[in-house]
């Protein structure tokens, strides 16, 4: 995720790109860039940090110019540097473009141009679309994009600018966001709506496949065969404040709303053909390495480490491999049993937390080769790592994980379905159907955030209480402890995850009249084991709260609020049920006005033991 802006008008361009950039700088911060079309020609300012090191940079007179483009770059492909910065230009500065997504078959393309004797300064995958646009030029910048962007796989947003045609824009889209906003003399392209906010409220939306022509007096939209296409101009009403948050009160609830995509964008280019084909080639496994692992070892702290307990079950069930779960903070002071074949796995979004480093560390220090699962493109972590996993979840701004969560927990799935693979743990017929489960589940996840109210109904109960329980066996257990973590950090209400089969040892003694319980059915394997300490719940006149698959039917007579989920394989159900959980967390939070980006004592990252 990284954020564009492009205007073409009567006004210095500069100013008006590096306040865009600024109100983008949500969509990551690894570097800045803008270029600018002036008189003397093409002038180019990149700098790797936050956009305030650009605007060091640049210094007190800004370049000239009235058309340019900028970007402030998520690192995907290649470390965060000046010369991975974007605008990216081709061999000559003819041809510059800036760029969001991800571009999977850069690599084949890159060679393929080098063989054209096009040379490449930059590690980045968007590199190659400054080439492609070089290599096709014909004297039409609109064509020139259409035709290149046949050959490119992956998601894209991008602006192309090119110096013998000064009085345009070029931008295409594919799977990532792009807006044209529409001015006075003026036009402005960007990814999302609070970068031209102060200067437009109609935009508008750019759609998969369409290419748009844009000068200083007119947008024209076209699909890539060329035929023209009209389109409605928006309005946009929300205020500059709400826009940052794409209109959602929080970046927590953004974030929630994000889940489907989020899991898409981890899934492509990995999972294939309707989820039939695992391919993570990326991680370099050897077979061999594969078939000699003879235990996993899964390191992380908060969030990230419920998601190493779901990793637990997932892989003992499917790998029949014996898997430890540790928190890092513990793990590092434990002198763990490690050997020549214990896999090390770490999970981190941020991938700088102190603890997880120390961790992966010591790991490499005992001679282990550590995979690093994480969010962050040159993070401590993930340039520790022997391997990296990126889970391709976007920046993620709300202290409490939501999507970066759920797109660990998806790469777990893919990690242990390809060593399955590898390993023949699994007959042709259950990989497939594991695949195409997991494959349908974004579209799951959608249908459960479309039923948000429900939730919102039930946090209206909950936010009342000062003390709540999660309970669940199994998958059902690590899920509730999640459940639990999201209430607390962010209401501030008490509350405990336990096994259910706990209950009976000690905290059936906490259970008064009303408090709510919320219990996760949705194992059907343990279904009744689990409704028999529901029951005992009950007889002590709990409110019981449930999350089941559907078709378990009958429940909904033995507890007080039953909420379906969408039937899926047990193995999978983590990545539905936590979703109404992050949406009770927050509905409960806002009931009780607390602060639920940035609740109190907390750090999204905790760069500190
Ligand atoms: C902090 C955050 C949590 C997060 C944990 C681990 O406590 O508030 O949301 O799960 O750190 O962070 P990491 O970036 O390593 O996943």
């Amino acid at each position: 995720m990284c954020g564009i802006v492009g205007y073409i008008g009567e006004q210095e361009a500069y100013p008006i790109l590096l306040e865009g950039l600024k109100k983008l700088e949500y969509r990551g911060y690894d570097s800045a860039g803008v270029a600018l079309l002036s008189r003397e020609g093409l002038k180019i300012i990149k700098a790797k940090g936050e956009i305030a090191a650009l605007e060091k940079k640049v210094g007190q007179r800004f370049p000239d110019g009235n058309t340019g483009i900028g970007h402030t770059r998520w690192a995907t492909h290649g470390v965060p540097s000046d010369s991975n910065a974007h605008p990216h230009c081709a061999c000559t500065e003819d041809f510059t473009v800036v760029h969001n997504g991800i571009i999977e078959n850069y690599l084949a393309l890159r060679l393929w141009l080098e063989e054209k004797g096009h040379h490449f300064s930059s590690e980045t995958d968007t590199e190659v679309l400054a080439h492609l646009v070089e290599h096709y030029y014909n004297g039409d910048l609109l064509k020139t994009v259409q035709e290149a962007m046949k050959s490119v796989e992956g998601s894209f947003a991008m602006v192309a600018m090119c110096q013998s045609e000064t009085d345009k824009l070029v931008c295409a889209r594919k799977d990532s966001p792009l807006i044209i906003g529409v001015g006075e003399g003026e036009n402005f392209i960007a990814s999302d709506v609070p970068a031209i906010i102060s200067h437009t409220r109609k935009i508008y939306i750019l759609e998969d496949g369409e290419f748009a022509v844009v000068t200083s007096s007119s947008v024209d939209i076209f699909t890539a065969e060329d035929t023209l296409i009209k389109k409605e101009i928006r309005e946009i009403t929300w205020d500059a404040v709400a826009a940052e948050k794409a209109g959602y009160q929080h970046f927590m609830l953004k974030e929630i709303m994000e889940q489907p995509q989020a899991l898409r964008e981890t899934m492509r280019g990995r999972l294939l053909n309707g989820g039939r084909e695992i391919n993570l080639a990326e991680l370099y496994l050897t077979s061999e390495e594969m078939n000699d692992i003879s235990k996993i070892y899964i390191v992380a702290c908060g969030t990230a480490y419920h998601a190493g307990l779901v990793g637990k079950y997932v892989m003992e069930k499917i790998l029949r491999l014996p898997v430890d779960v540790d928190l890092a903070s513990e793990f590092r002071y434990r002198d763990p049993l490690l050997d020549e074949k214990t896999m090390v796995i770490v999970i981190s979004q941020s991938g700088e937390t102190a603890d997880t480093l120390a961790a992966l560390r010591l790991a490499r220090s005992r001679g282990n080769k550590v995979l690093a699962i994480t969010n962050v493109v040159g993070s401590s972590v993930a340039r520790e790592a022997d391997r990296a996993f990126f889970t391709w979840a976007g920046p993620e701004i709300a202290v409490a994980s939501t999507k970066a969560f759920l797109t660990q927990l998806l790469s777990l799935y893919l990690l242990t379905l390809y060593l399955a693979k590898a390993r023949g743990a699994l007959d042709e017929d259950s990989f497939e159907c594991a695949g195409k489960a997991l494959f349908d589940l974004p579209a799951k996840v959608e249908a459960i955030l479309s039923r948000e109210q429900e939730i919102e109904e039930i946090a209206g109960y909950v936010s009342k209480w000062g003390s709540t329980f999660f309970v669940g066996r199994n998958l059902d257990f690590a899920v509730a402890m999640e459940g639990a973590l999201k209430l607390k950090e962010i209401s501030y209400i008490h509350a405990e995850a336990y096994a259910s089969g706990e209950l009976k040892h000690g905290t059936l003694a906490l259970i008064v009249e009303g408090i709510p319980v919320i219990a996760l059915l949705t194992q059907k394997a343990v279904l009744e084991k689990s409704m028999s300490n529901i029951k005992e719940v009950k007889a002590r006149s709990g409110y019981v709260i449930c999350f089941a698959q559907e078709g378990a039917e009958g429940l909904q007579n033995e507890v007080d609020h039953i909420f379906y989920l969408p039937a899926t394989e047990d193995f999978l159900t983590p990545i539905l049920s936590v979703v109404p959980l992050q949406l009770l967390a927050y509905y409960t939070a806002v009931a009780r006005c607390c602060s639920v980006d940035k609740p109190r004592n907390l750090a999204k990252s905790v760069t500190v033991e």
